[in-house]
């Protein structure tokens, strides 16, 4: 039996169960930072491995499990670690799939797949805990909370679940609808956007909808706003560079005959590399402040960092086309030219070491509903795909590195 045939067998084999475990999380979704079940779930499957598991990450809800390798040259100095990753979390949307395992929790589901990604890894643990006689060093498997929104990669990283023991690489992966089922893409340097938050409050002066000249109107000067910060990436932007500029939501004003005393606007920055970054952001404040200045208003402009850009390492992204190739057949992976402009906090592992996030077709026909939509479900047969993934990149990483 070749290598790929052993890995792809051992993963087969996990599949009847991961595909309960998966449904099972699926019915159950929990969000951001409140994973308490899902993971009780996690430490649960991972104790029955024999390998160290610590919780607590994360803010309670994190789970990292060492797993230590036997083959020769395991335990040598120079031997590697390398984390593979996952993230936990649902969404806040009320699930429409019709499926017979669809959420049983109303107005939560895990429309992002991330049921999937956990499953997948805690199958990667199962196969690979099996397998720790193929390992040259050690395995670091990092269960995340808060993907979506809370950003639990970053406490992950700053609570040192990649330096003990010292990973020099970390990998993940993320279920995908534009691919078809069991297809591999990667994207080579950046891949997913930085995406900040901001608040505009614009301080007006409210009164008589009949008597505006006696008030400082802020939907007024909020639809100024609004309008002038369409300028901001069509004309402050260098037009090879990619940014966007969003409004999500404005709130202002109760009645139609009273102008308020106030508008509250919330929008997204996204951006693909720093400079552009503070230019916008830099940009977008100067914008709200100067139109309300000049309408007599003041603008309060609250801009927070959100996650970074995620750029996978040009030679780990190379390393992992070139696992999936051997594994699955050149025609079913393919390199991916354009980055997202979502975002994806892996960034904050992959500003510490070098990796890759791989994106795994879950597509079973046309149409496929997108990821965040109500009726997305991940796909139970691409879970043993990633599961031989991750055992292949784990156990030739830790043999040759990044070098194939
Ligand atoms: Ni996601």
């Amino acid at each position: 039996m070749t290598e790929i045939e052993l890995w792809s067998k051992a993963s087969e084999a996990e599949a009847p169960r991961l595909t309960e475990i998966r449904r099972h999380l699926h019915q159950h979704p929990e969000l951001g930072f409140e994973e308490f079940e899902t993971s009780k779930l996690v430490i649960r499957e991972l104790e029955s491995l024999e390998m160290d598991v610590h919780t607590g990450y994360a803010k309670g809800t994190g789970v990292v499990a060492i797993l230590r390798g036997t083959a020769p040259g395991a335990d040598a100095k120079d031997a590697r670690a390398v984390a593979l990753r996952a993230d936990m979390d649902g969404l806040p949307i009320l699930e429409e799939s019709g499926l017979p395992y669809a959420s049983k929790v109303s107005g939560k589901m895990h429309a992002c797949g991330h049921d999937g990604h956990t499953t997948t890894l805690l199958g990667a643990a199962k196969v690979l805990s099996k397998n720790r006689a193929r390992l040259k060093g050690t395995v670091v498997f990092c269960f995340q909370p808060a993907e979506e929104n809370g950003g639990g990669g970053r406490y992950m990283v700053e609570e040192g679940a990649l330096e003990n023991p010292k990973c020099s690489a970390a990998f993940a992966l993320h279920g995908i609808p534009s691919l078809p089922l069991g297809h591999v893409g990667v994207k080579s340097g950046p891949s997913h956007a930085a995406s900040d938050g901001f608040r505009i409050l614009i301080r007006g002066r409210g009164g008589h909808g009949a008597a505006p000249h006696m008030t400082i109107d802020p939907i007024v000067l909020g639809a100024r706003v609004v309008e002038a910060l369409q300028s901001v990436v069509s004309r402050e932007v260098n037009p090879l560079e990619s940014a966007v500029v969003t409004i999500g939501a404005i709130h202002a004003g109760v009645a139609r005959n009273v102008i308020p005393d106030t508008l509250e606007m919330l929008g997204t920055i996204r951006s693909l590399k720093d400079d552009v970054r503070r230019k916008v952001q830099a940009a977008v404040k100067r914008t709200a402040e100067g139109i309300c200045l000049a309408g007599g208003a003041t603008a309060d402009v609250e801009i927070r960092d959100g996650y970074p850009v995620m750029v996978n390492d040009p030679a780990a992204a190379k390393f992992v086309l070139d696992v999936a190739r051997e594994s699955l057949g050149g025609e079913k992976v393919r390199e991916i030219a354009a980055p997202t402009m979502g975002g994806e906090d892996f960034g904050y592992f992959l500003q510490k070491v070098p990796g890759a996030m791989f994106r795994l077709g879950v597509a079973t026909r046309e149409n496929y509903p997108s990821l965040h939509n109500p009726g997305f479900d991940f796909s139970d047969a691409a879970i043993p795909v990633g599961v031989a993934l991750f055992c292949r990149i784990a156990e030739r990483y830790l043999r040759d590195g990044l070098l194939s």
